[in-house]
């Protein structure tokens, strides 16, 4: 992965890690990239413009307002800097702009540029702060919005923080910072096997109704799908996202259609099948449905009442039943008891191209959590254990895995 020609931005904020970006910059004009620096007011307390613009070999920008006396000076900066850049690497980022990235304001050149970032392109956020500020509500609400936003979020390390305390915090090195930038870059847009290519993926819940006021359906929050829906666009992917209902922000650039029960969520999903170049069974759709519901409101006249229920359709099978060979099927298995066998089975019953084993244990992985840890069996039954990931993390290693998958189908039929 070379960055050689590429147009990196990098926002700097004020916080005590701004002083590995030095660093940073020097990785990132050794592999070839071409370095723009942008500051908070903040930034210049820790790191000072001079050793920055001597690295990159450019002027540092911090003010919005050009300097009225300098002829050099182009008052549209923030404009042509998101125009320049192919990535946007903020790092560190503070409570204070990642606060303002969320709300889309922008008074100052790194907010402002942020904004003009051309779409698609690649954004990543390496927040860096005290472990409890960073754990604190609004910072998760803020990166949570941000990394269902076609931002790629990178989590802090654990380890000795600045207040002396222990906790998690630390920006990573700048090794792997770089190591990112370049993989992000790499895997973008024109380059990936997913860009131009229609993917359908079903999302969250179903819900079955019982009468006119209850229904029946389960715990999940839709976050893995919407991740999958974030990731799969910006690799430029035309996505269609068919979500029971969750309460989520719709991606950028991608196609929202809102079912309720799996009969719509099914009806849905069919108009794609033949269009579709990969379908991502990502919903927890609800296996069995009431056999009738009650029209107006059950009353509560017995001290036991019985649903007699039916089976629903299997939307993902149904997929894979009439797809041609170049479309892929990929398919989510969530398992309580903790082995492979049973996502094994479903890879082959579904005819499925890929399947993510989801181990479940109510914590960090499963259901309404951000993380989840996967194991990708692949219908050359490869495996691939992932560690413990943010979703959005994850959803990056399943399209990995899928664009891997389209390259080795390309290779066997091109023979
Ligand atoms: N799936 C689907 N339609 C259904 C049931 C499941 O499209 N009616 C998809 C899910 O989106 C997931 C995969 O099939 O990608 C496996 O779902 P899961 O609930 O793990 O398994 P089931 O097939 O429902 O089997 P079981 O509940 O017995 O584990």
């Amino acid at each position: 992965m070379s960055l050689k020609g590429k147009n990196i931005l990098l926002g700097i904020c004020g916080g005590i890690a701004a002083y590995k970006i030095p660093l940073l910059i020097r990785l990132l004009k050794t592999q070839g990239a071409n370095v723009r620096v942008v500051v908070t007011k903040a930034a210049t307390m820790f790191v000072t413009e001079l050793t920055l613009s001597t690295l990159s070999q450019e002027p540092v920008c911090k003010d919005i307002f050009p300097d009225l006396f300098s002829a050099k000076d182009d008052w549209t900066r923030h404009i042509t800097m998101g125009e320049w850049a192919d990535a946007y690497v903020i790092a560190p980022a503070t409570a204070n702009t990642i606060a303002k990235l969320t709300a889309g304001m922008c008074d100052d050149m790194l907010s402002a540029s942020f904004i003009t970032l051309r779409p698609n392109k690649p954004k990543l956020i390496f927040p860096a702060m005290d472990g409890e500020m960073f754990s604190s509500p609004s910072v998760q609400r803020n990166l949570f919005w941000l990394s269902q936003n076609g931002c790629t979020v990178v989590n802090p390390e654990s380890g000795d923080l600045a207040s002396g305390q222990c906790g998690t915090g630390r920006m990573p090195e700048p090794e792997t910072i770089a190591k990112m930038i370049a993989a992000a870059v790499a895997s973008n847009q024109q380059d990936s096997k997913l860009h131009g290519k229609s993917v359908v993926i079903t999302a969250g819940p179903t819900r079955e109704k019982i009468d006119d006021v209850r229904f029946i359906s389960n715990y999940s929050s839709g976050k893995m799908g919407f991740a999958l829906a974030t990731a799969a666009a910006a690799r430029g992917a035309q996505v269609t996202l068919v979500s029971g209902p969750v309460h989520l922000q719709t991606p950028h650039g991608v196609n929202r259609l809102d079912v309720e029960s799996t009969a719509e969520m099914n009806r849905e999903a069919k108009k794609h099948h033949a269009s579709c170049d990969i379908f991502i069974g990502a919903a927890a759709v609800a296996d069995y449905r009431p056999a009738k519901a009650a029209s107006g409101k059950i009353r509560k006249k017995h001290e036991t009442m019985g649903i007699s229920f039916v089976k629903n359709p299997d939307i993902l099978a149904g997929f894979s039943k009439q797809k041609k060979p170049h479309q892929l099927a990929i398919g989510f298995s969530l398992e309580t008891a903790g082995n492979l066998r049973n996502a094994k089975e479903k890879l082959e019953q579904k005819k499925l191209d890929l399947v993510a084993y989801n181990t479940f244990d109510g914590k960090t992985s499963g259901f309404e959590v951000d993380t989840n840890i996967l194991t990708l069996i692949d219908k050359n039954l490869e495996i691939r254990e992932l560690p413990l990931l943010s979703k959005q993390e994850a959803a990056e290693k399943m399209l990995d895995a899928i664009e891997e998958l389209i390259s080795s189908d390309k290779k066997t039929s091109d023979e």
